[in-house]
């Protein structure tokens, strides 16, 4: 096998993990600005105090433990920015606010918990649309804006904020309704879903609804040169200056790393890859450690293919809710299959879908590109196979290890790179 898509001769760069950064460690990286929006929290703050003293219920279980990182992405959404920025996202905030409207009947009279609150936007669309009590639960300092936030739209009797981790805080009932907007880059990034499923275990009632009830994400290879040439070729003649010494790092520079950005339709090569399908009724932590899947795809033009990029929809419906006897309704479910190539998104029930496509229009979660040091030719109908494996990383499972091997045209090749 080909080491692997040009790994920089200037030598230990071959492999992302070699950036990764400890509690406390100086921090060299720089914010790139494709990735403003979402948080960034590669500074942990070196604290162990809890969040939240009055919320906390000594929860002793080890896996649900507050680390460092854990209080350094919490810290990350305090700044308003982020806040903004999802709410301006008007797909996003206007997508669910209709999901909730759609399940108004479900909502009215109901107990709801907002998992990660944030501003507090979802909990009050919650009572608006009749809910008789939610618990907006927030483990960042942003849960003090939302309480405020509440009392001025007169809704403290509705919405009780929680400021604390969903892991940690007490609710002294069940709840017939979970909203959360969990969703990271190519979906798993924050690794937030665990907190989904632990509020879903700790109090959904049997038959209870989630929003959004299922998610899935997709990979496909794509073809963009002109990235390449802005960012790699530009080198080769600045003012009449020869500075193709810099290819090597500026190929570093701009494709060690996944980069976020927004691509269109025309940008890729064939119909996705289902990477995983995830049934918010019934999705365990322990298969989204890590993901594995097998791709065979067959380009659909003559291009160069510069790279794979990733994407995810959601889907907000209703029928999925189950009890313990009616998992016959999940199985009926017409759902993207995972592991196969999804030609057109079979929706048999009409859900409103939240999609952050490439054909779709942008959201602020762009798309996921892994680039590759050196594009590769394809001919029409030739196929590109391999697989790719995604990770929650061991030192901090907010992060995400990305292995890529794919095969083309006899040649074979592998790329890891870590989303942090
Ligand atoms: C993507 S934001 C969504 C905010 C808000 N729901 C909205 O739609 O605008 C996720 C929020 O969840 C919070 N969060 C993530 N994990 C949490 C946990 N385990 N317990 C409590 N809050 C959490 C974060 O602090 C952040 O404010």
């Amino acid at each position: 096998m080909e080491q692997l898509n040009g790994a920089p001769a200037t030598g230990n760069h071959t492999n992302g993990h070699h950036h990764y950064h400890q509690p406390g460690a100086t921090n060299h990286r720089l914010r790139k600005p494709g990735r403003i929006s979402r948080p960034q929290f590669n500074s942990p703050r070196v604290s162990s105090e809890p969040i939240d003293t009055q919320n906390n219920n000594n929860n002793n279980n080890q896996q649900s433990a507050c680390t460092d990182f854990d209080l350094a992405y919490f810290q990350s959404y305090n700044h308003l920015g982020i806040h903004e920025e999802m709410i301006k996202d008007r797909v996003r905030t206007e997508t669910y606010r209709n999901a909730i409207l759609q399940h108004q009947d479900y909502i009215k009279d109901k107990v709801v918990v907002d998992v990660g609150c944030g501003t507090g936007i979802l909990s009050i669309f919650c009572a608006q649309a009749g809910a008789r009590r939610v618990y907006a639960v927030d483990a960042s300092d942003i849960a003090t804006q939302a309480s405020e936030v509440v009392k001025a739209n007169n809704l403290s009797e509705i919405v009780i904020v929680l400021h604390g981790r969903v892991e940690d805080v007490e609710i002294n009932e069940e709840v017939d309704v979970i909203i959360s907007e969990w969703m990271g880059y190519m979906l798993l990034y924050e690794s937030m879903l665990g907190s989904v499923i632990t509020a879903r275990d700790r109090w959904l009632k049997p038959g209870g609804l989630i929003l959004p009830s299922n998610a899935s994400l997709y990979i496909a290879p794509i073809t963009r040169p002109e990235r390449y040439s802005d960012t790699i070729d530009f080198w080769r003649n600045v003012y009449g200056i020869d500075m193709s010494p810099m290819l090597q790092l500026a190929k570093q520079c701009a494709f060690e790393e996944p980069s976020v950005e927004i691509i269109n339709g025309e940008n890729v090569l064939t119909w996705p890859h289902v990477v995983k399908y995830v049934d918010c009724y019934t999705v365990t932590s322990q298969e989204l450690e890590s993901v594995t899947t097998k791709f065979d795809f067959q380009s659909m033009m003559r291009a160069t293919f510069n790279g794979f990029a990733f994407w995810f929809d959601v889907e907000f419906s209703a029928r999925g809710t189950s009890t313990a006897n009616s998992s016959s309704l999940l199985q009926n479910d017409n759902h993207p299959i995972e592991g196969s190539q999804r030609r057109k998104r079979a929706n048999p029930s009409e859900a409103l879908v939240l999609s952050t496509a490439p054909e779709e229009p942008p959201t602020h979660w762009r798309q996921t590109i892994i680039y590759f040091y050196e594009p590769i030719e394809v001919e029409q109908d030739q196929h590109i196979e391999g697989s790719v494996k995604l990770s929650q990383s061991r030192e901090n499972c907010r992060f995400m290890n990305i292995h890529l091997e794919y095969t083309s045209g006899g040649r074979s090749f592998v790329k890891e790179s870590v989303l942090r």
